[in-house]
């Protein structure tokens, strides 16, 4: 019996023992008897840190679209799949059943093909929250395209520089896109994108706004009279457990974005399991994740983990704020969602606006709270309870990362006793341990360390694209034999575990993971600017914001320190998105350093969260004076 549904707390005890002592033959059995299969593996899992190289069901044959759609359709297919509610509340919702998907898959992979698009090719897909998102990455899989989605908040620098990464074949888009009173130009970004790309054959775009763009002859193309024409039959392609499914770029602490490898067959598995558990969800339970596909939530618990589990899952175009920041509620009264997983951020920026939008609807159909991203802290995570869930839905604090693939720590609601900020157990599998700065592991109850993980699990990803060696030093070489994960954490004497943060160059920012050197390469670029240094400070609903440091080539001419700040602003988001916009821009004459020139970010750190009494012994610093100067112009 493989515990593919864990039902109270002795259970998950048990299975997670299992797991732990006979962890081949724990995967083995739940793959076996929950998913379809084309061809059994030859080997469950092989693996090596120090290469580093995991393979989990080597040799099996599948398609994971096989096991996210077709199989459900004898079952399940008037069931409701996808639930696109619109960025207008006025605009109906539209209830997309396991048939149709069927059919719109089928007809998008045929379509895809028609392009030329085969196996192992990568389409990079850049669209709003529209189900055509969640139906184009499926039509990839279903004919092993490797999906490469980029967040359409991205700049038109930011999507080249991940189409280039990738030798993307194609790019499915939108005319545009609606956000809140807002309408974006996707095509034109797109566009400019590309003028700096060569790879690209084909354009497919969506129609959503029908605004006027313009579309170049032989390589554009609308995609409805495409389907209208496509077969709805798209026989699948049978790929290797080990064959990647998808790449997702996630910022590094230095240069260019990481494109993570994730395979099928470990992916499929995981991300499956931890979403029936993690979220108990029940056949008939509406499930709504507010993240965006753009990102690794939405990948693993919006498309393939509620899938693979025959759900129903709501894609929601809107923003939280749009037409008012009841607009979350009103979802969840309208379509009765159970599971409803946000972001600490959202939860903050609501809070803000105080009980009286909470109030005005009816959230009594909710049964699970999840929370990811980033730390929840103590007062964001009361106003989650007491207001969303009436103190009896659990929250579920999932702590993961775009690396992992799926959820690693996390409550499993009605199960394992919550704690606030506390992301509390290890999912079924993982085997976390904290280390400290000389790279012992630090046994026993309480501790605080930097969080690796011992032992592979099916969904860590492979490798960054084109560049096993990063991927190697960055996860690999600190620690011996584990997975480095970039973050602290403290352990209470239960062995709950705490998340504290980032412990490299990563700052996260309304949720979203920014690497501090990309950012201060774009800013080198202004004209006026010789160096700077950019580091996170707490924020009340951001979590972490951006403070800048700069230094300013002396011009001689007269400077407006305002008008320089937005040109500075401007270069970070044509270079990357307004999501990286630095909230402070402090001028300085000169940045601490280390003798060998090494930019001291610890201290600029303090000082930008004005704790300058930690900042401790500063005196072995090339140039110690700037500090006082820094402190004394601090904004
Ligand atoms: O620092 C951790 C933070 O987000 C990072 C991963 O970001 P990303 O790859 O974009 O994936 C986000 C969605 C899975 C982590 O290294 N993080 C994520 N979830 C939590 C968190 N920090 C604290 N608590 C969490 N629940």
């Amino acid at each position: 019996m493989s515990n593919y549904h864990i039902k109270h707390l002795e259970e998950y005890l048990q299975v997670y023992r299992k797991s732990i002592n006979h962890p081949e033959k724990f995967w083995e059995e739940l793959a076996e008897e929950n998913f379809v299969w084309r061809k059994k593996w030859d080997s469950v899992l092989e693996w090596d840190f120090e290469k580093p190289d995991v393979k989990w069901f080597q040799g099996a044959k599948l398609n994971i679209t096989e096991n996210c759609i077709d199989r459900h359709l004898l079952t399940r297919g008037e069931k409701t799949a996808l639930l696109f509610e619109p960025n207008d509340p006025n605009e109906p919702a539209e209830h997309i059943t396991y048939n149709q998907l069927s059919v719109r898959v089928n007809q998008f992979a045929n379509v895809l093909k028609s392009k030329g698009i085969q196996k192992g090719d990568r389409v990079c897909v850049y669209l709003p929250m529209i189900p055509e998102l969640s139906i184009a990455v499926l039509a990839c899989a279903r004919i092993g395209a490797i999906h490469s989605v980029v967040f359409a908040g991205f700049s038109s620098t930011a999507l080249a520089t991940r189409i280039n990464d990738a030798d993307c074949k194609m790019v499915i888009t939108s005319d545009g896109a609606y956000r809140g009173n807002k309408t974006i130009d996707l095509k034109g970004i797109v566009d400019e994108g590309l003028e700096k790309c060569t790879t690209v054959d084909s354009v497919l775009v969506v129609k959503r706004i029908h605004s006027e763009i313009q579309m170049k002859s032989g390589r554009d193309f609308w995609v409805q009279p495409l389907l209208d024409k496509a077969a709805t039959v798209c026989p699948i392609e049978i790929m290797d457990a080990e064959d990647p499914l998808f790449i997702l770029y996630t910022s590094g602490s230095t240069g260019m974005p990481k494109g993570m490898v994730h395979t099928t067959a470990g992916y499929m598995v995981y991300t499956a399991y931890t979403f029936k558990n993690a979220f108990q969800y029940k056949e008939n339970d509406v499930y709504w994740c507010t993240a965006d596909i753009g990102w690794i939530t939405g990948h693993s618990y919006i498309v393939y983990g509620p899938l693979a589990n025959g759900a129903t899952s709501v894609i929601f175009e809107g923003v939280p704020s749009y037409p008012d920041f009841g607009r979350f509620w009103e979802v969840v009264q309208k379509h009765k969602v159970n599971q409803f997983y946000t972001a600490p951020t959202a939860i903050r920026a609501l809070a803000k606006y105080g009980t009286d939008f909470v109030d005005r609807y009816d959230l009594s159909s909710l049964k699970v709270l999840g929370s990811v991203g980033e730390p929840i802290n103590e007062e964001a995570w009361h106003w989650y309870n007491d207001n969303v869930g009436k103190k009896k839905s659990p929250i579920i604090d999932t702590w993961w990362q775009t690396e992992t693939g799926g959820m690693m720590i996390t409550p499993i609601p009605y199960i394992t006793p919550t704690k606030p900020t506390y992301a509390t157990l290890p999912f079924i599998g993982i085997q976390p341990c904290l280390m400290d700065e000389n790279g012992n592991e630090l046994k026993g109850g309480q501790a605080e360390g930097r969080l690796c993980i011992k032992f592979p699990w099916p969904s860590i990803a492979r490798t960054i694209w084109g560049n096993h060696q990063r991927y190697k030093e960055t996860y690999f070489s600190a620690y011996k034999n584990n997975y480095f994960t970039g973050d602290g954490a403290l352990r209470d004497e239960v062995g709950y575990y705490r998340i504290t943060g980032r412990v490299d160059d990563v700052v996260i920012v309304s949720g979203h993971n920014l690497g501090t050197a990309p950012i201060e390469d774009a800013i080198n670029e202004h004209p006026k600017v010789v160096e700077s240094a950019i580091v996170g400070f707490p924020h009340d609903i951001k979590g972490s914001a951006l403070y800048g440091y700069v230094i300013l080539k002396d011009t001689g001419q007269e400077r407006d320190p305002d008008n320089l700040r937005k040109e500075i602003n401007q270069i970070i988001t044509e270079h990357i998105g307004p999501i990286a916009k630095l909230d402070k821009i402090q001028f300085t004459e000169g940045l601490p350093k280390t003798r060998s020139g090494k930019i001291m970010r610890r201290i600029l750190r303090k000082i930008a969260a004005n704790e300058m009494e930690s900042i401790g012994d500063i005196s072995t610093l090339l140039n110690p004076e700037v500090v006082e100067s820094i402190i004394e112009n601090r904004l």
